[in-house]
């Protein structure tokens, strides 16, 4: 029997960091396309005009808890939300995160804590939160539950005045590594994998490329996007679409013999 146009998520529940904006946003409409239920975190109050008009759109499949990634306390509401909603989670989305740039002697020690703190530190403690549930909930579907830690292309090679960024997305590949081993040898039913972008049209983006204008490294941003599409062997950036599309096979049965995988979804940048 075909599996075109069925939804491929029915009866899974998924958790998605920094699901207001960008690939996380875009994680969150495939997963409830594909029939999923999903609970969205960001750092938005859930009464904000962005988060109130992002939950009546996406309709009764979709929550949100208002969740620092780097607070302990804001984890232990959102498993707390989850367990009392669902009593169950099938997929990890770890993919709040943000971006540093500079010369590595100016970078602050302030600036550089934060950005580990934010891209290590909460990718660590979404996992650590979770692992209980996940265990539980994965036996019950095909594949098991799933892990997606969202790196970069930036946590496979390095680039110039990109240091801190490298060092917190090579983190998180690694890390991600260390956990997958460690629950297959444990038999437990969680895979883990990392997910690769290579450059996104979303708002970090577009904020990055402002902030290098105001610094004076471009005269407009499109000058920028002209650079990065021309290092890009296919030639332009991605749409978020295409990485939840790379969500989505990382969160299903598809990739069942998948763990401890990087997924690059970049146009062929690293390939070169
Ligand atoms: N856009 C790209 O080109 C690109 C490339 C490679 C990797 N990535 C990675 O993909 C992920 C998503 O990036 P994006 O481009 O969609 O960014 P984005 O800024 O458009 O969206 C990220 C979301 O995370 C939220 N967030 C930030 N800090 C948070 C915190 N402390 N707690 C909770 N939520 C927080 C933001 O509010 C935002 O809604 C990030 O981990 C980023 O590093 C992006």
């Amino acid at each position: 029997m075909s599996n075109l146009g069925a939804q491929r998520l029915t009866g899974r529940v998924a958790f998605v960091s920094g699901g207001l904006r960008g690939i996380g946003l875009a994680c969150v409409e495939r997963f409830l396309a594909e029939g999923a239920q999903v609970v969205l975190s960001d750092l938005d109050a859930p009464d904000s005009e962005l988060a109130r008009a992002t939950l009546d759109r996406l309709g009764a499949n979709a929550s949100y808890v208002a969740a620092n990634v780097t607070r302990e306390e804001d984890w232990e509401r959102a498993r707390a939300l989850v367990a009392e909603r669902h009593g169950r989670l099938h997929i990890l989305v770890n993919n709040a995160g943000t971006d540093l740039t500079g010369a590595v002697e100016t970078l602050s020690m302030r600036d550089w804590r934060r950005i580990m703190d934010i891209n290590v530190d909460g990718v660590f403690l979404g996992v650590r939160t979770f692992t209980p549930l996940l265990a539980e909930s994965g036996g019950a579907v095909k594949g098991g539950a799933s892990i997606i830690n969202v790196s970069s292309i930036m946590g496979l090679v390095g680039y110039s005045e990109v240091s801190a960024y490298n060092a917190s997305k090579g983190a998180v590949r690694l890390f991600t590594k260390g956990i997958a081993i460690e629950f297959a040898l444990k038999k437990l039913p969680i895979r883990a994998n990392s997910l690769h972008p290579g450059f996104v049209v979303t708002p970090l983006l577009r904020e990055g490329f402002q902030r290098w204008v105001d610094k004076g490294v471009a005269a407009d941003p499109q000058v920028l996007v002209d650079a990065m599409c021309a290092q890009t062997p296919m030639g332009r950036l991605a749409d978020p679409a295409e990485l939840a599309s790379a969500a989505f096979f990382l969160a299903g049965e598809d990739s069942a013999y998948m763990t401890g995988a990087e997924l690059v979804i970049d146009g062929g940048w690293t390939a070169q």
